[in-house]
């Protein structure tokens, strides 16, 4: 194979270098086009732009593989655990038992607040999308820390702890804010997805014996999210990271991003969408046909991803684990019937298959954590909690690596110079 890709551009042409990933994927280098050539590329929403190299995470959408740091998505979901999977992600290498313990130790002894952070949380309206919250929340993280450089390698390490550690306690405090309950503290003696069902669910007045099975459904769902290389809030991430901007401000943007129904709130918006199908008699095929119609506006949430075009196997793992959950937990959940019927009816359909539109992570997910008793608008900072270690990680190797501030280019499309003129003489 050829190691250049010859360019022509209106007389002017260069050989842009080919870069070869470690599966073969194949890039062209075009650092120089503009230089030599004058051209950009044109390419909205980044289909075709590779914005960096990475050693994190490998998926390959046509065969439906997702690997962290080389390991199966299936392995990792079916034997490990969250604090292992993001110790592996954020560290390049699974740990040793002692490196997990340290691990684990330094971020459970970073989960309480400061007390001032409280007022912050006073002044938010009842109603507030927790999403939102978090967001605000972790920015103002850098104030209370604000010096977190890649330079420093202890500061950094007490920076993630601290990140991992607080943001399960800065959820669930939005959601007790929103209740209008106290808020819990964590307790040290949990692990974290104890800690983060302890603090959600317990009031002082009463006992709250964590159940095993929410933890372990938990721990599973937060693997299953805890990266997806160059996706929407990971790109955001490392678009502010560029400027240098503070790790926590790099990652409240990066909550920002995922807030969006078409990225993470796409889980909250599936949910309601089979609560409508449900209310509305659980006939799924008028949904079908509306996803359908573009006059509508309407889509299939859960359905579609910009590079899985045969399955998600996030998906496949959470379906498979769903029908599992829900018998565990005792719950029967007439919307788990509705969200097979409408996969089962769109994956026959033609304009799904043609459009290659399948489930995806956040088709299924919103059962399990119904079923675990999580309110819907939660549901969101819970894949936000899942995917923070991904977010680190790309934070850090694009700080560690050759990475300019990014900087997009445009074609311009406005008007051409033209004289001011003055507010009496405009007609
Ligand atoms: N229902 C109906 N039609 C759809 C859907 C859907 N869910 N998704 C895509 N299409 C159609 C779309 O109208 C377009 O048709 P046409 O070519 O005729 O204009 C075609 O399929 C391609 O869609 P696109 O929007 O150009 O594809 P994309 O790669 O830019 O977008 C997506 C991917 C995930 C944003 C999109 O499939 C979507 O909006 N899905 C619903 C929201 C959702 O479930 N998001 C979660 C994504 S997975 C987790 C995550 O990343 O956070």
């Amino acid at each position: 194979m050829s190691e250049n890709a010859r360019i022509d551009i209106q007389g002017k042409s260069i050989e842009a270098p080919l870069l070869i990933g470690s599966e073969n994927e194949v890039g062209i280098d075009i650092a120089k086009l503009r230089s030599s050539t004058g051209a950009i590329t044109f390419d909205p929403g980044f289909v075709n732009t590779g914005s960096c190299q990475s050693a994190i995470t490998f998926l390959d959408g046509e065969k439906g593989i997702l690997r962290y740091r080389g390991y199966p998505i299936e392995q990792l979901a079916g034997e490990s655990n969250f604090m292992e999977v993001s110790y592996l992600i954020i560290n390049g290498e699974l740990p040793t038992e002692t490196q997990l313990t340290a691990f684990e130790k330094d971020i459970t002894y970073h989960t309480m607040l400061h007390e001032d952070l409280k007022h912050i949380y006073n002044a938010f309206p009842k109603n507030a999308h927790p999403m939102a919250i978090l967001s605000c929340i972790v920015n103002a993280l850098s104030t209370f820390y604000p010096d977190v450089g890649t330079e420093d390698e202890e500061a950094l390490r007490l920076a993630v702890s601290r990140l991992l550690g607080k943001i399960t306690t800065i959820a669930a405090w939005a959601y007790q804010k929103s209740i209008g309950h106290p808020m819990v503290y964590p307790k040290n003696n949990l692990d974290y997805c104890e800690n983060l069902l302890h603090m959600m669910f317990s009031v002082p007045a009463a006992d709250y014996e964590v159940p095993d099975v929410f933890a372990k459904a938990l721990n599973v769902l937060f693997i299953l999210h805890a990266d997806h290389e160059q996706n929407c809030s990971t790109s955001t991430v490392r678009l502010v990271g560029s400027s240098k901007a503070n790790l926590f401000s790099s990652i409240s943007a990066g909550i920002a991003a995922l807030s969006g129904p078409l990225h993470g709130g796409a889980n909250q918006a599936v949910l309601e969408m089979l609560q409508e199908i449900h209310a509305d008699g659980g006939d799924v095929q008028k949904f079908v046909k509306k996803a359908k119609d573009k006059n509508s506006g309407f889509r299939l949430m859960g359905f579609g991803h910009r590079v899985y075009k045969n399955f998600d196997p996030r998906a496949q793992i959470i379906k498979s684990y769903c029908d599992e959950v829900l018998e565990l937990v005792g719950v029967e959940d007439p919307l788990l019937d509705i969200a097979k019927q409408l996969e089962e009816s769109a994956l026959k359909d033609d304009y799904f298959v043609e459009k290659k539109l399948y489930p995806n992570v956040d088709f299924y997910s919103g059962i399990i954590y119904k079923a675990l008793g999580f309110p819907v608008p939660m549901f969101t900072p819970l894949f936000a909690i899942g995917r923070l270690p991904g977010w680190i990680s790309h934070w850090i190797e694009m700080n560690n690596g050759p990475a300019k501030i990014g900087r997009p280019r445009q074609i311009y499309t406005g008007p051409n110079e033209r004289p001011f003129v003055p507010i009496t003489k405009r007609g």
